[in-house]
């Protein structure tokens, strides 16, 4: 067990580093080399790594792939993935090339309204808050108004802010829930501070308002706080050909497999347990994007699966139909994203990943990040329908088995040709190398 530690965030990096591998390493030489082998030799750059939070103490690397020959809306991408599963790039590539082939996909942001909300306690009559509301909804707007200008200029801003009783779900509970329109910002700060200056706005109003009680008058603020529930700030990705384009497997036909894929959507769309893993694949592909481009992949990760349970029942984000011959596969996604302000101009990765994307905005990039979730999709659902995931995924898991057998460049060459024609697992390749390195060290014996 080790020490609990007072004043950490006090020590520099150096004393952090020692305290770490001192306390909770068998082998603190080892750690702390381990940890220092991953710093950047550039110092400046490192300094601004270490400087992006608390306590940093080095690096945790994650792989930047890209997935080239996207046709969204008419325009080639080339799309940067920072992520760890082996067979998701890949996927994502194989996935745009065929439906750049034909036709290519097509997006539609359907609106780009974010939410924030003042979670307030009232104790009174509820029609005397209303009248108080709508007296004070005015000063609440003009007392952000040095907040809101500069949104305002690029032609964002305060949407509305209404009242809500929520009185049903907690006795005296109300709030104030505005909408906001951040352009090209995710808009988390924005939208947090014109809150806290309406609670403050509201409380102080409230102290003076006339025609409530004294009871009335002490309006409680609980919290003011944007929600990352964002059903309104969707996008639409789709992609749609005949059936008949549906052909590059020989061992289905076009037809049996669209009636195929479209029952697998069905089962997601019905059976929460599916769609789980279904939506899952959809967010290999946009957790992907939205990393690599500084964004908050945790606000994504909630807005999207809140979005998924919107009627009641967790279901699937993609939708498929065949109508007059035409197959259509199409999803619609909550993506409150930013190419302004956070990370987006600072991280030099996040940078190169914006200009390899043509420097986007926000919309424009809602618009990459749900093609890049429907390709995983359409991936992952072609391969389950047809032959199984498996023998694709532990293709591309293969370097990773031959790494952890610290396999030389000669066996892994020899490997990955002899996987080619046989099946991938993790013993299959344990005792391909056992037998190899085996064969090796009996020829060096008889020289
Ligand atoms: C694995 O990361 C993702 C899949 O399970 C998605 C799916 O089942 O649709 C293959």
């Amino acid at each position: 067990m080790s020490k609990a530690v007072a004043g950490f965030s006090k020590l520099n990096k150096q004393e952090k580093i020692e305290w770490i591998a001192k306390e909770y390493f068998a082998n603190p030489e080892e750690a702390t080399n381990l940890i220092k082998k991953y710093w950047n030799s550039d110092a400046d750059l490192q300094k601004l790594h270490d400087e992006f939070i608390e306590n940093t103490i080095t690096n945790f690397y994650l792989p930047l792939g890209i997935a080239p020959n996207f046709n969204i809306n008419g325009k080639n991408f080339t799309i940067p993935m920072a992520i760890e599963e082996s067979s998701v790039v890949a996927a994502a590539s194989k996935a745009a090339k065929f439906w750049s082939a034909r036709g290519g996909f097509k997006t539609t942001v359907l609106d780009t309204e974010k939410i924030g909300q003042v979670h307030f306690i009232y104790k009174g009559d509820k029609s005397k808050l209303e009248s108080f509301f709508t007296a004070v909804k005015n000063k609440l707007i003009e007392g952000v108004s040095t907040l809101t200008q500069n949104m305002e200029k690029r032609g964002g801003g305060i949407r509305d802010i209404v009242l809500r009783d929520k009185t049903d779900a907690l006795d005296n509970y109300y709030q104030l829930h505005a909408t906001f329109n951040t352009i090209d910002s995710m808009g988390a700060n924005f939208i947090n501070s014109c809150l806290e200056k309406f609670a403050e706005i509201l409380k102080s109003e409230a102290e003076q308002h006339t025609a409530f009680t004294e009871e009335e008058k002490q309006i409680q603020v609980v919290m003011s706080i944007l929600s990352n529930y964002v059903p309104n700030c969707i996008v639409r990705a789709e992609v749609s050909c005949p059936v008949e384009d549906l052909n590059e497997d020989k061992n289905i036909s076009p037809e049996d497999f669209a009636e195929k894929f479209i029952t697998a959507v069905t089962i997601a769309e019905k059976e929460p347990y599916r769609a789980v893993t279904h939506n899952k694949g959809i967010m290999n592909g946009i957790d992907a994007v939205v990393i690599a481009t500084g964004n908050d992949f945790r606000a994504v990760e909630a807005g999207v699966h809140a979005y998924a349970s919107k009627d009641g029942s967790y279901s699937s984000l993609s939708h498929a139909t065949v109508e007059n011959g035409i197959f259509r596969f199409w999803i619609d996604v909550p993506l409150a994203l930013g190419t302004v302000g956070g990370l987006t101009s600072l991280h030099p990765m996040v940078k190169l990943s914006l200009e390899m994307l043509g420097k986007p905005s926000a919309k424009e990039l809602m618009q990459i990040v749900a093609v890049a979730g429907l390709a995983q999709n359409f991936a992952a659902l072609r391969s389950l329908t047809t032959t199984g995931i498996q023998k694709g995924h532990m293709k591309m898991h293969l370097m990773n088995i031959l790494n952890q057998l610290k396999a030389t460049e000669t066996e892994k060459l020899k490997a990955v040709k002899h996987f080619e024609t046989n099946t991938v697992s993790h013993a299959a390749a344990v005792n391909y190398i056992e037998e190899l390195r085996k064969e090796n060290s009996e020829k060096q014996t008889v020289q």
